[in-house]
């Protein structure tokens, strides 16, 4: 039996470990990007092979976190794809300031930086106090990252530029105090979002929202994994409630796409139809 073999299958009960242990069940995420990760987590770590490793990772549950952490991908940025956030003001904002209160979750929000420009976005369009707004993703260490809303300073050049194209209407620099190295976002922004715990593939739903995002996160699961997640979407968004996925995804051919319609094209923004 050669090595690769011998890491599939110590792999395979690795994974199979973590689920009875810790109930994270990476089951139906996609083999190959999965396997990668863990392969270059593993080669970066002191352990001489994939077993010894589970032996330390079913007792240490800090040990289970590094691999979370290396298995995860939490790459995000603020205002990333700013046509997308354009196309929010200019199609979702209208529909939301019809109502007096607004629910919003950002599924799989990494480091926060999605979840802080949305609340940007809502309060220069005049929903200041009118929302409520729920960030989750499995892995703590980015939530805890996420709650302090801390990033480098050197990315703010690159955001503001982001910010401005995605239809900004202040000074980005309005948002955050320049500390050092990094930058702290106004804990004005901080307190209007919760950020939670959550697993897509475990968990159930948060109740009745009116716009649910969840981008760059399905790229990761299986189709069947996708279904499922996208279930647990469609039973919790109201009617005419709006549905934001990555722009590398779609609905095409998912089994709830005919009840939803594409409302900003190309930029994966679902409207829930009413019947
Ligand atoms: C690439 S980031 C996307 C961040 C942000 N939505 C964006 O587009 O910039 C993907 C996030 O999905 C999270 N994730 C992966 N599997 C998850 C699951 N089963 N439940 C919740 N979040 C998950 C990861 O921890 C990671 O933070």
């Amino acid at each position: 039996m050669d090595q690769d073999e011998l890491f599939d299958i110590e792999l395979r009960l690795l994974l199979s470990g973590i689920n009875q242990a810790y109930g994270y069940d990476f089951t139906d995420y996609s083999e190959a990007s999965l396997k990668r990760r863990i392969m270059h987590w593993f080669v970066n770590s002191d352990y001489a092979t994939l077993s010894d490793a589970q032996a330390r990772i079913l007792r240490d549950r800090d040990a289970f976190e590094s691999l979370l952490r290396g298995i995860t991908v939490n790459v995000s940025e603020m205002f990333r794809d700013p046509p997308f956030f354009k196309a929010m003001r200019e199609t979702v904002i209208p529909h939301l300031l019809t109502y007096p209160f607004v629910k919003i979750w950002h599924a799989g929000c990494a480091t926060g930086e999605e979840a802080y420009s949305t609340a940007i976005l809502l309060n220069e369009e005049g929903m200041a106090g009118r929302f409520r707004m729920y960030a989750t993703d499995i892995n703590n260490a980015v939530l805890q990252k996420a709650r302090d809303g801390i990033f480098p300073l050197k990315e703010m050049q690159r955001y503001t530029r982001n910010y401005q194209s995605g239809g900004g209407k202040k000074s980005f620099s309005d948002y955050y105090t320049a500390r050092y190295d990094h930058a702290i976002m106004m804990p004005a922004l901080r307190e209007q979002i919760v950020f939670a715990s959550h697993n897509l593939v475990v968990d159930s739903d948060f109740g009745e929202m009116h716009l649910i995002l969840c981008r760059n996160v399905l790229i990761y699961f299986k189709p069947t994994l996708k279904e499922r997640v996208l279930f647990l979407f469609d039973n919790c968004l109201l009617p005419g409630g709006f549905l934001c996925i990555g722009l590398k995804e779609s609905l095409e051919g998912r089994k709830i796409a005919s009840r939803y319609s594409e409302v900003a094209p190309k930029m994966r923004i679902y409207r829930k139809s009413y019947g």
